[in-house]
């Protein structure tokens, strides 16, 4: 391979790793991934270690090809074939139109696709991670330090350094925190998020900031750091989403005192952790008290009346309770429980399969 140093660089994307693209005259074009720190953890160095070794497994027509790892300002260096186009997550200003997210989720499913086919799993599967070349349709998957050749291993709960991958786009069973095995539907998992923001600008569960700045609603969390329900996390999410959305509706129109969610977790009962979510809104009307939790039942002019009877039973689903009183001296008090105790192996499987 031609001397790196007849390449120009420009830097793709920062990170723990540096991605830079390489031109030079009459040179096939290069990416080079190096940690951006001079000593990097060992951890970052088995990664790139590790998408070497997977070199011959990756394919240039879906894949970021290594091509060698050396030394380059004193730093390990993985050299790459550069296929074109840039990071997806530098793509992502905001929500793409559904045209544009087609043209690049349907290549990035069949590239997902014929990686599985190879018996591989990314676990690292997110914007970051894809390059996409828009003028041509292409799109790669790069990034494959954590990446495994094993069609299902079983991920031990461990340290965190265990729990590679960014959390943000992880399935439930890669944080190691559920007794299931890892296998090709985490990268899916992952995908799904990716397309989440993709059409929406946001991840799925960064907690509506948008409609809290529009409601003018504050919100105060005081949670429990240590102490862990077990569930399926998209869907407690969803709840805690619900009833947020829920708050800042019921406080809209409130004019004379702060609109504030005050959200707590506790200790309940044995075994059990109680999440509180209280806003200073209308309260509930003590004709329909006893309705909110019916399909379809809603008071909105725009509403569904779906959320808390989905709520309810997402709740009930994981051994919970999820119940409405009223909160003095005004609004509502929506509480909920989950077992701490890990029950997720024999309640969640069928509630997941129906979700895929
Ligand atoms: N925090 C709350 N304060 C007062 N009323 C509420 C609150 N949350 C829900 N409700 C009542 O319950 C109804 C049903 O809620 P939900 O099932 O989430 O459906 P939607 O939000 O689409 O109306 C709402 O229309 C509202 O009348
Ligand atoms: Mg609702």
């Amino acid at each position: 391979m031609t001397e790196l140093s007849s390449y120009a660089f420009s830097a793709l994307r920062e990170g723990e790793f540096t991605l830079y693209r390489g031109l030079g005259d009459g040179l096939d074009p290069i990416l080079l991934v190096a940690p951006v720190v001079e000593h990097p953890p060992l951890d970052a160095l088995k990664r790139l270690e590790h998408e070497y070794a997977l070199r011959t497994e990756l394919d240039r027509g879906w894949a970021t090809r290594p091509l060698t790892l050396t030394r380059r300002h004193n730093r390990a260096t993985l050299v790459l074939e550069d296929p074109g186009g840039e990071p997806l997550d530098r793509l992502l200003g905001g929500p793409v139109d559904v045209t544009q997210f087609l043209s690049i989720a349907i290549p990035l499913a069949a590239a997902l696709g014929r990686m599985h086919a190879r018996g591989l799993i990314h676990k690292d599967i997110k914007p970051a991670n894809v390059l996409v070349d828009l003028a041509s349709g292409g799109v790669w998957l790069t990034g494959f330090g954590i990446a495994s050749r094993v069609p299902r291993e079983h991920q031990e709960p461990g340290p965190p350094d265990v729990i590679a991958g960014t959390l943000a786009y992880m399935a439930p069973e890669q944080t190691g925190r559920m007794n299931r095995s890892i296998d090709s539907r985490s990268d899916l998992y992952a995908l799904g998020v990716t397309f989440y923001e993709m059409l929406t600008g946001e991840l799925p569960f960064t907690l509506a900031r948008g409609e809290l700045q529009r409601g003018q609603v504050v919100l105060h969390a005081d949670l429990f750091a240590g102490n862990r329900a077990f569930g399926d996390r998209v869907q407690l999410q969803q709840v805690m989403l619900d009833l947020i959305r829920n708050g800042i509706d019921a406080m809209s129109a409130v004019t004379d005192r702060p609109r504030v969610l005050a959200i707590s977790t506790e200790f309940a009962e044995p075994g059990a952790v109680l999440v509180a979510v209280p806003d200073a809104g209308a309260g509930l009307d003590p004709a329909t008290a006893e309705r909110i939790f019916d399909p379809f039942f809603t008071t909105k002019a725009n509403g569904m009346g779906m959320g808390l009877s989905i709520c309810r039973s997402i709740i009930e689903a994981h051994g919970g309770r999820l119940w409405a009183s009223p909160h003095r001296p005004y609004g509502t008090i929506f509480r909920f429980t989950v077992p701490i105790a890990d029950r997720s192996h024999d309640l969640l499987p069928s509630h997941r399969e129906t979700n895929s």
